[in-house]
């Protein structure tokens, strides 16, 4: 059901003034029952319990996001399942959670991943969580051996490709909705380098389930742009880190994005895949490592996650692991996401409504 609000009456006081609000409703709202086709997506290893909430009661999809990988499976999922109270307990609208399911080199799905989707099945056998905890989004490697723990969860499932054809595949295997993300996005990003702007309309072509476009959105022409190519909604991953509404990311992290210029950004290899974030000392460390050859594969794991988490949480811009979408280079200010997610849908409509304005008759050409 949309989320629209009910007049009531109430004897003695005056019911608060209902405001209607313009939006844009897709499949992706409707399915969902929310009122703006916007998404935070999926920011771990970071807390976004705070944001995800902000980005839910502003009338979008929230994301909490997992912690830290390089703790032992069980430990991280009782941490995630405090994450999916804590969100709980601020919000009482729809929001997702978010699970890498890398696999190993022989396919199968890492212990830690497989411990965070079992975490948030069993979260929503819990019914209150279950009235808010709606989605899951899955990411990083293919869905399938996730699918079977999701599919008889209620959960609506949402999987993130960066082509075509993993969409497909993806579709065949079940998922609800599929993320198209392009190479331009912050974090996780692709082995093939396709840009928002060819996927955006070749993924739309070719799945019938909705379709969420991702990197480099950075407002209500985003959204319109989304829109225009074939897509259901627009998720966003950079822009919401620079809010006034994510308390648990220290400050330095959304100063340092605003103060990135363009092309300041670089794809070192995650743990599993390339992953987009700002230049820093630490990226060059790690570069340094890789090149000897001699650090294990968990002490370069080790070594990624710790810098991951002191840009997050200490601030440190220099020795830690940003990432960051190219979208950072545009961007100038802090935003509050209750202005922002109603005012991006907005802009979408009035960009929309320019555009139209732009068609004209005119006689052909003779001959
Ligand atoms: C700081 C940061 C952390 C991220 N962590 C994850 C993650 O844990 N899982 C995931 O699927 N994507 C992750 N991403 C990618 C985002 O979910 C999203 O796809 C991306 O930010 C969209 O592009 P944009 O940054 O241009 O908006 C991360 C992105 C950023 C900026």
């Amino acid at each position: 059901m949309p989320d629209r609000r009910l007049k009531r009456e109430s004897s003695g006081v005056a019911p608060a003034p209902v405001t209607n609000v313009s939006t844009l409703s897709t499949r992706f709202t409707t399915l969902l029952g929310i009122t703006h086709p916007v998404m935070q997506e999926g920011l771990g290893p970071y807390k976004t319990v705070h944001l995800a909430a902000a980005v839910s009661n502003a009338g979008g999809l929230g994301t909490v996001s997992i912690p830290g990988i390089s703790e032992a499976p069980a430990a991280g999922a009782r941490k995630l399942r405090g994450y999916i109270e804590q969100a709980c307990a601020l919000t009482e609208r729809p929001f997702a959670v978010n699970i890498p399911v890398g696999a190993d080199k022989h396919g199968n799905v890492l212990p830690f991943s497989a411990a965070y989707v079992g975490a948030v099945v069993e979260a929503v056998r819990d019914r209150e969580i279950a009235r808010r905890l709606r989605v899951i989004t899955t990411s990083a490697g293919p869905p399938a051996a996730a699918r079977r723990l999701i599919a008889d969860s209620g959960l609506v499932h949402i999987h993130k490709v960066g082509g075509t054809r993993q969409a497909v595949r993806a579709a065949a295997e079940g998922v609800d909705m599929v993320i198209a993300s392009g190479y331009e996005a912050g974090g996780h990003t692709h082995a093939r380098p396709v840009h928002t702007f060819v996927l955006g309309p070749s993924v739309s072509e070719a799945v019938r389930c909705p379709v969420i476009l991702a990197g480099g959105i950075r407002d209500g022409r985003g959204l319109a742009a989304a829109l225009a190519l074939g897509a259901d909604a627009v998720a966003l991953g950079t822009r919401f880190v620079a809010s006034h509404d994510n308390p648990d990311w220290h400050p330095a992290y959304a100063e340092r994005i605003l103060r990135a210029r363009e092309g300041e950004d670089i794809v070192f290899q995650a743990l599993y895949g390339p992953s987009r974030a700002l230049m820093s000392a630490a990226i060059d460390e790690l570069a340094a490592m890789e090149a000897t050859g001699s650090w294990s594969e968990e002490a370069l794991t080790h070594f990624k996650d710790e810098r991951l988490i002191a840009a997050q949480q200490a601030g440190d811009m220099t020795g830690g692991i940003l990432p960051c979408g190219q979208i950072a280079g545009a961007l100038q200010d802090l935003i509050h996401v209750a202005e922002f997610v109603p005012g991006m849908v907005r802009d979408a409509i009035a960009v929309l409504a320019q555009v139209r304005a732009h068609i004209v008759t005119v006689s052909p050409l003779p001959g």
